[in-house]
């Protein structure tokens, strides 16, 4: 009971200071971290892995513990992740890939064993926490009962080149009016992450059909 009372006591203590970085604090984390991965030799790879323009301001609920560890955690590497990125049931294999890699385990060999040095991985509690996080902040995903026509030839336009980094993203997410804008900066996340944008044809390869995309879009979007 007694080192329960501490520890809680203790977490609260250190907690402020280490894990819940804030305004000033988390944009010199993530210019931190961000010169970690960006000077080394592999940073033009890691740079592209996710685009840029996603800042700590425009986490949800930024001051939660689950966007401070986000923040602590997730930029060491690459740009900062959004949650609303994926949807709820994938993050926590996507979390586990990352923590293995953070923690020494990762897939990619020589290059995390570089960057690994000075790399924090997340305890276990903190890894639920991330999850959590992630998952209440997730993409919410196209039903196919609901918007069928994704799945017939209208639906194509959208379908092909809007599942290349995620799931069907709900067309209900958005207002028609709202969703050129989105459409627009995933233009700019796919020439960023080089996923088929269009801009240069190769015979046979499907096309960004943008205006295809925003008018189905558009048709079943939230009124
Ligand atoms: C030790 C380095 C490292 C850290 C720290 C790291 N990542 Fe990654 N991440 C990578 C690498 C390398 C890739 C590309 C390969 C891959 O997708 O596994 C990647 C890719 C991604 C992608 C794009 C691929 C996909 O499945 O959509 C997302 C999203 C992502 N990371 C989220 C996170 C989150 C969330 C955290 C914090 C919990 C995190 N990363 C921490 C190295 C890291
Ligand atoms: C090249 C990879 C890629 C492709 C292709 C892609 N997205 Fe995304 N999408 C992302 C990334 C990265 C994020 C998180 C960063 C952001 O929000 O820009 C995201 C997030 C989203 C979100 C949640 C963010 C929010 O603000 O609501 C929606 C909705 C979305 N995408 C819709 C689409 C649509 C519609 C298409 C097809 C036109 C599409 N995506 C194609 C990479 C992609």
């Amino acid at each position: 009971m007694f080192r329960l009372v501490l520890r809680l006591l203790l977490a609260a203590l250190v907690a402020p200071q280490t894990v819940l970085a804030d305004g000033p604090q988390a944009d010199a984390l993530l210019a931190r971290a961000k010169s970690r991965w960006a000077e080394s030799p592999y940073g033009p790879m890691l740079e592209r892995i996710l685009p840029p323009g996603f800042d700590s301001a425009q986490l949800p609920a930024p001051k939660s513990v689950g966007a401070r560890l986000t923040l602590r955690y997730c930029v060491q590497c690459h740009n900062l992740p959004n949650p609303a990125m994926h949807e709820a049931a994938k993050w926590p294999k996507v979390v586990k890939r990352m923590v293995e890699r953070m923690r020494g385990h990762g897939n990619m060999g020589r290059l995390m064993a570089d960057l690994m040095a000075g790399v924090e991985a997340p305890d276990d509690a903190e890894v639920a926490q991330l999850v959590a996080y992630l998952q209440r902040y997730a993409q919410t995903p196209l039903d196919p009962k609901v918007v069928p026509e994704a799945f017939l030839p209208e639906g194509e336009p959208f379908r092909l080149a809007c599942k290349q980094c995620h799931v069907l993203p709900d067309p209900r997410r958005y207002t028609a009016a709202q969703w050129p804008a989105v459409v627009a900066r995933m233009e700019r996340n796919m020439a960023w992450m080089n996923r088929v944008v269009g801009s240069k044809p190769v015979a046979g390869e499907p096309q960004l059909r943008i205006d295809e995309i925003n008018a189905f879009l558009a048709r079943h979007a939230r009124k």
